[in-house]
């Protein structure tokens, strides 16, 4: 009898990539994606602990869990499995087990593939307490994941490479994901035309530090992620990659050329800077400073003039001035940005800058980041208009909400409402732009995209 499995993904993409191998790991197990909590038989929280809010919500959700486990009990029913994977079990373990008891296993982002036999070992556990697996196996996970199971998705993640040994005071990654691992080039590969053969029309290639990506080829040789950029292309049907998150100190010639040279690789970066003052740069330990930064994004727009960038910023990092703060928002001024996220520094148990003096109050915090958010929605507004009266290849990726309409993304990573007589999810078409709104644009397909992929026969 098939049983129900519920996954709650928080955090970043990298969980929702490991959300769905976790999944994929369970089918043959009998389990099946189910609708909500209350009738599964088995949930998994895939947490994150990367700023304090994230954290706290698991402890929320796992309360909730319990009642409806306990009211299954007392409806004689099997008992639900609550397993708590992802980032906050890799930093509490142990600890998650005592302040929940009810949780019935505990995993660390990097042993997931003992999926199966933890779950055997909860049914043979019982009440006897719950089961533990935070190890970093020295074999990846990597090798013991079953293939890639076809979604009807257009777009897909793909990991290429976890970890982080850069140690950014403020961070927790490091200790939650471990050290830096790069997969192989074959087994991604491998991995990409599963996906493309199911439909994949677009890759996004998933890394805590994705252009610190340094994997073996077939000749044993390493690879950079320019070069695997260029391999991937090569794919016939994949029409277009992405990757994510990269970091400015890992930006090198042979990435800056593929976002010249290769078609399929998407003008849109994401390229955290964090803050735009060397001062705290430096206490983040983020090992370049503002000028350094300055002049990758410019060998970038070289390279590529449309490139459209991203980022990510923490305002109210410990001793940051209005002085600090000010030279932020110069950066991005100076920059530019079609897109970005900013968050309160937020100090994590265990890192270097939760101890630093001089913690800036929430206020201040709550003030600066208003401000910081300001300009990047107008950043963004502005770069949407600047798309209005363009005609863009959209790549078409599920149908809108009203009959005739489409949603897609342009090659810089924007939303588009389409209106089309006639579509195939999956295809790419040239769309003119009408009009646009904060975060979203609307248009209408008037032909043909560059890389036309109608006719693809996979897409019935
Ligand atoms: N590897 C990526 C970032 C991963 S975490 C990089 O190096 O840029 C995603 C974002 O969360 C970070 O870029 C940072 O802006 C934010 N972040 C991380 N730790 C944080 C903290 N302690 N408080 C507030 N924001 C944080
Ligand atoms: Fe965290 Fe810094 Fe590593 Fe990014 S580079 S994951 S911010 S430690
Ligand atoms: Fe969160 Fe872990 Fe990702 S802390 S952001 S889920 S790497």
């Amino acid at each position: 009898m098939t049983k129900q499995l519920f996954i709650k993904t928080y955090g970043c993409q990298m969980n929702v990539y490991d959300s769905a191998r976790m999944s994929e790991i369970l089918a043959p197990l009998g389990y099946a994606p189910g609708e909500n909590p209350e009738s599964a038989d088995m949930v998994i929280l895939n947490t994150c602990h990367i700023r304090e809010k994230a954290s706290e919500k698991v402890y929320s959700e796992l309360g909730r869990l319990r009642n409806v486990k306990d009211r299954r009990a007392e409806e004689g029913r099997a008992p639900m499995v609550i397993a708590v994977a992802g980032c906050v079990a890799q930093a509490e373990g142990e600890e998650m087990l005592r302040r929940a008891p009810f949780v019935d296993i505990v995993l660390g982002p990097q042993a997931y593939h003992r999926l199966p036999e933890m779950v055997a070992r909860a049914h043979r556990a019982g009440a006897d307490g719950g089961v533990l697996n935070t190890d970093f196996p020295i074999d990846s996970k990597f090798d013991h994941l079953p293939d890639r199971q076809a979604d009807h998705s257009v777009s897909a993640f793909l990991s290429i490479q976890e970890g982080c040994d850069k140690f950014c005071t403020f961070c927790v990654v490091p200790y939650t994901r471990g050290a830096e691992f790069s997969r192989p080039v074959a087994q991604i590969l491998e991995e990409a035309r599963q996906l493309v053969d199911g439909g994949v029309r677009e890759l996004t290639l998933l890394g805590q530090n994705v252009n610190a990506y340094h994997g073996l080829d077939e000749a044993g040789g390493e690879t950079g992620l320019g070069s695997l950029v260029g391999r991937l292309a090569d794919i016939g049907g994949l029409a277009r990659i992405r990757y994510t998150t990269s970091h400015p100190r890992d930006v090198d010639a042979s990435l800056i050329d593929a976002h010249g040279n290769v078609d399929a690789l998407m003008p849109f970066l994401h390229l955290p800077v964090q803050s735009g003052s060397d001062r705290i740069l430096e206490a983040m330990n983020r090992g370049h400073d503002v000028a350094r930064y300055m002049d990758i994004v410019n060998e970038l727009r070289t390279a590529r003039p449309d490139l459209a960038l991203s980022c990510d910023f923490i305002v109210g990092f410990p001793g940051e001035t209005e002085t600090d703060f000010e030279a932020t928002l110069d950066l991005v001024r100076a920059v530019g940005y079609s897109q970005a996220y900013s968050f309160k520094f937020s100090a994590r148990p265990g890192t270097p800058a939760a101890g630093l003096p001089r913690q800036v109050p929430e206020d201040v915090k709550d003030a600066r980041l208003a401000r910081l958010r300001a300009l990047l929605d107008e950043q963004q507004y502005d770069f949407n208009t600047t798309t209005v009266g363009r005609t863009l290849d959209v790549l078409l990726e599920r149908p809108g909400r009203h009959p005739g309409q489409v949603v897609g993304r342009t090659p810089y990573n924007q939303a588009v409402h389409v209106t089309a007589e006639d579509f195939r999810v999956g295809s790419i078409a040239n769309v003119a732009i009408e009009s646009c709104k904060p975060r979203s644009l609307a248009g209408r397909v008037v032909g043909p995209g560059s890389a036309w992929l109608g006719e693809d026969p996979r897409r019935g």
